[in-house]
């Protein structure tokens, strides 16, 4: 598995669940939550704390495009809650995320499963470079998009990881030809009880103490907005790249970007009666099972 990732709170949950359970090859960092820097400076102390020896590859500082704004309200201006945490000893790799994305793909070529949780900088940036990228990836599962216009960034229908880099999100959306999507509307229905995930933390072991730590900001945010649950939409996406068979309900259609609309820019536009007769690009993923969601949440973090 290769992580495409902007730790962000919910990326780190994800990253967590990741080296739990599967042989991550990698992470590809983009800017996104917050600015590159950070981005990687978190990734590179998660791995830390996980006692993992996973590369990391530092990837675009910006959007393709357009300069669009963070995140930091959400995750904390360094995107890891502002706890003021011991930077990590160590150092990202020197290659590009866009070639590590490649360079994995041919090293594991019809056995990588290529999760994104993050704008999609990178990874567009890798099909430009080689549009065969998809050929050699056995899945690619995006975090992204609101399948029905409920969105949470910029125009009412855009979702962050879209709505940040929608030229990027287009690129794959329109080069990849069957990829699974896990998106924002998902997100809200396996929204997570604030006091059950609260209590798993506490009796979890040292990744649950890091973890409750740098969300102690996204919680209270949370709240204070009057979310009536914790929102970790990376964790989700990565329940479904960990375990498939964990989606109850699925539907294939024909996903695309909205690039200029006023009112919609960033759109994930999905034609749900096929009327236009696209091929299905997209697995959009409706419900999962969530009792298992959650026990993958609580192993990931050692509390039983
Ligand atoms: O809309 C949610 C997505 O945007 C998640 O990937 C979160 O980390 C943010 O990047
Ligand atoms: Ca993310």
């Amino acid at each position: 598995m290769l992580i495409d990732t902007d730790p962000g709170v919910d990326d780190a949950m994800a990253i967590l669940m990741a080296h739990e359970r599967a042989h991550v090859v990698g992470l590809s960092v983009a800017a996104g939550n917050v600015g590159l820097n950070h981005t990687l400076a978190n990734a590179l102390k998660l791995i830390e704390v996980i006692g993992a020896e996973t590369p990391v590859y530092a990837g675009c500082a910006t959007p393709l495009v357009h300069a669009a704004e963070d995140a930091a309200d959400v995750h904390g201006s360094d995107g890891f809650g502002d706890t003021g945490y011991a930077a990590s000893a160590r150092a990202a790799e020197s290659e590009h995320a866009a070639l590590a994305i490649l360079r994995a793909s041919h090293a594991h070529a019809g056995r990588l499963v290529l999760v994104a949780l993050a704008p999609l900088t990178n990874l567009a940036l890798a099909l430009k470079l080689d549009p065969d990228l998809p050929l050699r990836v056995a899945r690619l599962v995006v975090m992204g998009g609101a399948v029905s216009g409920r969105g949470n960034y910029g125009t009412v229908p855009a979702e962050f990881n879209v709505g940040f880099d929608p030229e990027a999100a287009h690129v794959v959306f329109s080069q990849w030809p069957q990829f699974t999507l896990v998106d924002w509307e998902a997100t809200m229905r396996h929204g997570l009880d604030f006091d059950r995930f609260e209590a798993m933390l506490a009796k979890g072991d040292a990744r649950a103490k890091f973890y409750a730590s740098i969300t102690e900001k996204t919680r209270a945010w949370s709240k204070e907005r009057g979310r009536p649950k914790l929102l970790i939409a990376d964790a989700l996406a990565m329940a479904v790249a960990l375990e498939p068979d964990i989606v109850t309900h699925s539907e294939e259609h024909h996903v695309a970007v909205e690039l200029d609309g006023r009112l919609t820019r960033g759109a994930t536009v999905v034609d749900w009666q096929d009327r236009l007769g696209q091929p299905a690009n997209a697995r959009i993923v409706l419900e999962v099972d969530h009792a298992r969601f959650e026990a993958l949440l609580a192993s990931a973090v050692g509390s039983t």
